[in-house]
């Protein structure tokens, strides 16, 4: 058999001790599929004296992971410590100079520094993969780089944050207010330590952005994301879009327009029937369209010790077996970016306007939305009482100014209380 692929890990949090168990316990079957052993040799982490349920006493311990990354007896930094800048990427960059290849689950790092860092890596022969970074325990970025690698990929769409959907799933199934959800996710320990980070939806474009890089052959572009978190997506909203044959979800999507590069990561509704629509609880789920296979819908658990373990051991393998691939599906240094489309493709719209209850108001609104060149597919309005009606509208497809035009003369209107609701619905 040939000589071990040598790992140095870098940060012993759940997922690093997630891959420390798979490599102890799975030795043997990791060997025979790689045709040599896969090893630990040393390991870092913030604090080293607390149980972590692994016996970490065989490995070298470093305090400073730069340190770590450069030891002669580590082929591979594996980096788990999560940070976009910092020592996360001062380690990587010290691996990269030290001749190591390395594996990531850090989608903040890649994001912001990946092309930088691909550039690095690949002028010195060395990969960077990043398997884990992207809804957890799916295999996308394999999907994407080489199972579609012969297709031309026309959109990519999903849910990659769990927090966010188990949070948008739970107000549906209890009828609980956006706040209520929230403390429960909270109190269950499902929020980043920087909660914005999920309900802001960061870490859902963090991930959008990588995985446009390699569907379309553009340098990574996180600031062309348009990201509006789920913070304000109300109860009366998902019971109302439920109601109508839909459920809200924070859907990432991205696709070459003849106008550019559209990435949006913002609360949309689809089809309840739809695989989107029916995806429950803190599971992600990525649809990929291509010219010649047309659509692939992977479902998994995107966050976790074993499905995030699994994705790391998916590059750690790869490059145990000698499969060298560059960090984007293609050389990181002809990777431009692409011109970023300044409004989204024209989509039906979901309208919920509070009127007042009075003749001729819902004529006014209709007058307003005519005006502005927008069709109404369908309207209803629900039970009520007292001298506020709402009304529910689904549009026919309507452009972005058209939209901005109505929701700007809505509210001016005598008969519009408040700012209207529009929320996108994507067709899948
Ligand atoms: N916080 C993320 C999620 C997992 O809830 O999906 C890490 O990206």
């Amino acid at each position: 058999m040939s000589d071990p692929l040598r790992l140095g890990i870098a940060g012993l949090g759940t997922v690093g001790c997630g891959v420390v168990k798979i490599i102890q316990q799975k030795a043997n079957l990791l060997a025979a599929r790689a045709g040599r052993p896969v090893v630990i040799t040393a390991v870092s982490a913030r604090t080293r004296d607390k149980d972590r349920g692994v016996d970490l006493s065989p490995y070298a311990w470093a305090v400073d992971p730069v340190v770590l990354a450069a030891r002669d007896e580590v082929d591979v930094f594996v980096e788990l410590m999560g940070g976009s800048d910092g020592p996360t990427k001062a380690a990587t960059e010290a691996a990269i100079a030290a001749g190591k290849d390395v594996v990531t689950a850090n989608k903040a790092m890649l994001a912001v520094n990946g092309q930088a860092l691909a550039e690095l890596a690949e002028a010195a022969g060395r990969v960077i993969r990043f398997e884990a970074a992207v809804a957890g325990g799916i295999p996308v970025v394999k999907a994407l780089t080489e199972g579609l690698a012969g297709n031309q990929i026309s959109r990519v769409m999903g849910v990659m944050n769990g927090t966010c959907n188990y949070i948008l799933t739970r107000m549906q199934s209890a009828g609980l207010s956006y706040d209520e959800v929230f403390e429960e996710a909270n109190k269950l320990g499902y929020l980043e330590a920087d909660p914005n980070l999920d309900v802001g939806g960061i870490d859902a474009g963090h991930k959008l952005a990588l995985l446009s890089a390699i569907a379309f052959g553009t340098a990574v572009d996180f600031d062309g994301v348009t990201l509006e978190g789920i913070g304000q997506v109300t109860i009366e909203d998902i019971e109302q879009a439920a109601d109508m044959g839909f459920r809200i979800k924070l859907l990432g999507v991205a696709r070459m327009t003849g106008r550019g590069l559209e990435q949006r990561m913002t609360p949309c509704l689809v089809p309840a029937d739809s695989p989107l629509g029916q995806l429950e609880g803190g599971t992600n789920m990525v649809v990929l369209e291509g010219d010649a296979v047309g659509q692939i819908v992977l479902r998994g658990a995107g966050a976790g010790e074993g499905p995030t373990a699994s994705a790391v051991l998916s590059d750690v393998m790869d490059i145990a077996r000698g499969i060298r691939l560059p960090t984007f599906g293609q050389p990181a240094a002809g990777l431009e970016h692409a011109a970023r489309a300044a409004v989204a493709v024209s989509a039906p719209y979901y309208l919920r306007l509070n009127l007042t209850d009075k003749p001729g108001a819902l004529a006014k609104v209709a007058s307003v939305l005519g005006d502005c060149g927008i069709s109404i597919d369908r309207m209803r309005q629900p039970e009520h009482g007292g001298s506020e009606a709402p009304v529910l509208i689904v549009t026919h497809k309507v452009s972005a100014p058209s939209l901005a035009d109505a929701l700007e003369a809505l509210p001016q209107t005598d008969v519009v209380l408040g700012q209207p609701v529009a929320l996108r619905i994507e067709n899948i």
